[in-house]
């Protein structure tokens, strides 16, 4: 996928993880694809699947201190994203389907549902966190704080 202007939120920090995303997603398609190194496979979508928990803690943690509104919409959104990894995964130990077949499959669906969610839920709630932070100095830092939170792994 290519990185467009319609898929930017306004807040660096949050494009910089969305396209972090997209890096990790590719790197398990073409580990899948290739059909090489398939010991790595697990490495790799649990460094996914931590990256996402921190990014999705992240803007959720920033949506509680903003008082977003839509907050419990989003949560179940990601939510529901979270429950797409773990099934992939499962998917994948159950060996029942081959690797390729799987991530291919599951890589597709996520990355269209990721692109949706950024340009829908994450553009609208970016918009409330700037407006919000117009308004509320004492916001300002406490912003910066949550954004420049270190990814652990
Ligand atoms: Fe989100």
């Amino acid at each position: 996928m290519e990185w467009t202007k319609d898929i930017e939120t306004g807040i660096n920090e949050i494009d910089y993880q969305h396209k972090k995303f997209f890096e990790l997603m590719n790197a398990l398609l073409e580990l899948a694809v290739e059909g090489k190194e398939a010991e790595k496979l697990p490495i790799t979508i649990n460094l996914l699947k931590s990256y996402i928990r921190y990014h999705f803690t992240l803007e959720e943690d920033l949506m509680i201190e903003s008082e977003y509104s839509l907050y419990k919409e989003h949560i179940s959104a990601h939510r529901y994203f979270k429950e797409q990894l773990t099934l992939m995964e499962s998917m994948l130990k159950d060996q029942k389907e081959p690797s390729k077949n799987v991530i291919t499959r599951f890589n597709y669906m996520l990355v269209e549902w990721f692109l949706k969610h950024i340009k829908v839920m994450d553009k609208k709630m970016s918009n409330h966190l700037l407006d919000y932070r117009e308004r509320n100095k004492g916001f300002f830092e406490k912003m910066r704080d949550i954004l420049s939170r270190p990814f652990s792994g």
